[in-house]
Order: structure tokens, then C-alpha cells, then sequence
């Protein structure tokens, strides 16, 4: 994975900016025992591949890129899916920096018999743009902000990056 400074990212002037509704995305897959624990509730580590899978899709989709993980933020299991059940999941681009972006995934539990549908996981992850050739960082499109909501996650972004940023160099200085 790249780690080299040598080649700062390129600015990301003359990128022309791309509404979130570009990064939406979604994917579903059916609950089977394969991937449940004893009491026949969807893994927690599965969900969180899954999450990552849909959050990767919805920055490359922003960036054009390859992207990488870069770290999970947040996430909340507040419902369980049982075994038979369809798991969705919806992400998109939160917020852009500047080789980075914070991706939010909903995943929702949908019953097949019923098509009951409840929120079942939140995650926020971030994720780095990778220029094909150097392999480094590379600048990602602005974002172009339209509904209350979409300014509301934004705002939100930009106190968990503060946040985020704060307790890596505390720990870096811890480190020193
Ligand atoms: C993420 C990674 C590309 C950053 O590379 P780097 O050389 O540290 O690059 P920089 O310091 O220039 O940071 C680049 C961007 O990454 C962000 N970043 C770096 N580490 C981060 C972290 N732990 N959490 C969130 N963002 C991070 C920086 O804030 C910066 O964002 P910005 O340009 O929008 O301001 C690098 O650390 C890496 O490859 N990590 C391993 C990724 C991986 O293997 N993921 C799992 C498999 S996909």
C-alpha cells in the first residue's frame, strides 16, 4: 500500500464536480445459515464486509478510482437480521476532502414474506482515492450539495474528520 510522500496529490483543480446522487449505491444479498451464528442472526463481521464492499463502491463510483479503506469511523448494530431475511444496503459519498471521503452506509433488513423493512446498521467509513500509475493519494471531485440533508451529513462529516484527525496525532505524540 502506498506510504510514500515522495509525490504530493495533485490538486484537485479542473475536477468538475459531481452530485451525491453519482456515488448511490446498492446491493442486497440473501441471509443463509452459512453466514448466521447459533441463535440465526446474520454475522456481525459479515455485515461489516458487506459495509465495506457497499462503501467502496460508492467512493470509486464518486472518484472514478481505485479506492482504499482508509478507516471506520462508526458503526452501530442497533437490529439484528435473521436467517432467510434480505440484507440491503445503501451508501454514498458524505463528503469530500481532498484525496479522501467520508462514505455512509445504511443497512436495512427486508422481510421476504411480509417486505417489512427496518434499519438495522449505521457506518460511516472513509475512504482514499489511488492514482492507477503512481499508486499514491490522488485528488477527488468536489461534491455539489443539493437537498438539506445532503448539507446536514456534510456538516456532520466535517466534525468526525475533526475528530478522527485530533486522535491520530494524540496518539502519534503519545507515540513520540
Ligand atoms: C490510506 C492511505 C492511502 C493514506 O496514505 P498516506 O501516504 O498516509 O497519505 P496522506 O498522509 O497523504 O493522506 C491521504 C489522505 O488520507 C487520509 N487518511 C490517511 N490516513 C487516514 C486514516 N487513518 N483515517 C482517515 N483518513 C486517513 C488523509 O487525511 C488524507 O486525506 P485528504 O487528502 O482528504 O486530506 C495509506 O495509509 C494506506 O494505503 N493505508 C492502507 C489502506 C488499506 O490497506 N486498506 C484496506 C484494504 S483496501
Amino acid at each position: 500500500m502506498p506510504n510514500s510522500k515522495k509525490n504530493p496529490p495533485p490538486s484537485d483543480r479542473g475536477l468538475k464536480p459531481k452530485p451525491i446522487s453519482a456515488s448511490r449505491s446498492e446491493m442486497a444479498e440473501v441471509v443463509l445459515p452459512a453466514i448466521t451464528n447459533p441463535l440465526g442472526k446474520l454475522l456481525g463481521g459479515h455485515v461489516m464486509h458487506l459495509v465495506d464492499i457497499a462503501a467502496a463502491m460508492a467512493a470509486s463510483r464518486h472518484s472514478n478510482s481505485y479506492v482504499v479503506t482508509a478507516s471506520v469511523d462508526y458503526i452501530d448494530f442497533r437490529n439484528p437480521i435473521s436467517i432467510g431475511e434480505f440484507v440491503i444496503l445503501k451508501s454514498q459519498v458524505n463528503r469530500v476532502f481532498h484525496t479522501s471521503m467520508e462514505i455512509g452506509v445504511k443497512v436495512f433488513s427486508e422481510n421476504a414474506l411480509t417486505g417489512e423493512r427496518k434499519h438495522t446498521t449505521t457506518a460511516y467509513v472513509t475512504f482514499v482515492a489511488i492514482d492507477a500509475v503512481t499508486k499514491r493519494p490522488k485528488a477527488v471531485a468536489p461534491l455539489i450539495l443539493k437537498t438539506a440533508e445532503e448539507k446536514r451529513r456534510w456538516r456532520e462529516a466535517g466534525v468526525r474528520r475533526k475528530t478522527r484527525l485530533a486522535l491520530r496525532y494524540r496518539k502519534r505524540r503519545e507515540k513520540d
